[in-house]
């Protein structure tokens, strides 16, 4: 049984638009133009508990929709959602203590508490017992640091800061799912490698499913077996992200040789070309390993050196965004 399944998924949107100036202002009144956009287009989603899954697209994707309509925050215009067997708009309150949210582009803290007060209160609303909350609160200590910033009102705390307090309400009370919108966002590179360091450890530690939008591909590389790929509001891939990657760019292996290069590999569909007197092997993963490619090549050569370039991940999603599937 799926802990998050969604059906034909859909949001649209009506914008209103209006003419310039006061004559748009006054004809507002009387005619009402609009335009749809659909948000979200028949999506069907299934998540396992535990998984952990990376959810991406380009800006404008219907990524944060996606996420407010499992949350609860938004109605879905069509479709079906059940999240942990219940329907998270019609029940948004049961559904709220039952989830972790981080929107990483606003903050769901107490501006003007102190960091220690705005968990006491989360220990509250949570119903989280004492002994576990101290005990949580050193474990996340651990790991993000929390310490460092405890007694500062949250309004002053830098963004790495923050998104490092974000985290830890989000999984306070262990909840089965915590949605992540760009947790990373804007944080510098040890930051985030705290934070993922964190993500993981709860994923693996409590079985905390996750699912996590964001533009660094790092975040995805690091955490998700699985990603989502969404494409104006619909989805556009759904799996293994090394599958999509071996699928989209071939690896080539480049080689110093002693000896003249001949071989006839061209049938296991590799390609060789000889440049400035280095040979390179052009091949595909999903038809020869790496491993093998190199065991023939050192059965028959004297190899001086080799390089191996893996596929740039960023390019082949920049490629996905720009030209579909
Ligand atoms: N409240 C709203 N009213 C009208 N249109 C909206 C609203 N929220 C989102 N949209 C539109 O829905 C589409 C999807 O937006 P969404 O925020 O889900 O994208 P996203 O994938 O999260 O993008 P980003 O990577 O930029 O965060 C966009 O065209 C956006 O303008
Ligand atoms: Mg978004």
């Amino acid at each position: 049984m799926p802990i998050i399944k969604a059906e034909n998924l859909s949001k649209t949107f009506r914008i209103y638009q209006r003419e310039e100036g006061i004559t748009g202002y006054l004809k507002g009144f009387l005619t009402r133009d609009y335009r749809e956009v659909d948000a979200v287009e028949d999506l069907d989603l299934e998540i396992e508990r535990g998984e952990m899954i990376g959810y991406i697209g380009a800006n404008g994707a219907g990524k944060s929709t996606t996420v407010k309509m499992l949350t609860g925050i938004l109605e879905p215009s069509g479709g079906r959602i059940e999240v942990d067997g219940r329907n998270p708009h019609r029940e948004r309150k049961k559904n709220a203590m039952n989830i972790g949210v981080v929107f990483g582009q606003k903050t769901q803290l107490w501006w003007d508490l102190p960091v220690r007060e705005s968990f006491k209160l989360l220990r509250q609303i949570y119903e989280v017992d004492e002994d576990d909350f101290e005990e949580r609160i050193e474990e996340f200590d651990e790991v993000l640091q929390l310490k460092e910033f405890w007694e500062q009102p949250v309004r002053k705390l830098s963004l790495g800061q923050k998104m490092r307090c974000e985290l830890a309400a989000a999984f306070l009370h262990h909840p089965p799912i915590v949605y992540l919108d760009e947790p990373t966002i804007g944080l510098d590179v040890a930051v985030k490698e705290r934070i993922r360091d964190f993500i993981r450890k709860m994923n693996r530690e409590n079985n905390i499913t996750v699912m996590l939008t964001t533009h660094d591909i790092g975040d995805i590389e690091d955490l998700c077996d699985r990603i989502v790929v969404l494409d104006e509001g619909r989805k556009i891939y759904d799996g293994e992200l090394d599958t999509l990657v071996n699928r989209f760019t071939s690896r080539r292996l480049i080689l110093d040789l002693k000896s003249e290069p001949n071989f006839h590999l061209e049938k296991e569909g590799v390609d060789e070309i000889d440049i400035d007197g280095r040979t390179e092997i052009v091949f595909n993963r999903e038809k020869i390993s790496a491993s093998d490619l190199m065991k023939r090549v050192l059965e028959r050569y004297d190899v001086i050196d080799f390089e191996l370039r893996e596929p740039n991940i960023e390019q082949v999603v920049k490629k996905i965004y720009n030209e579909g599937l």
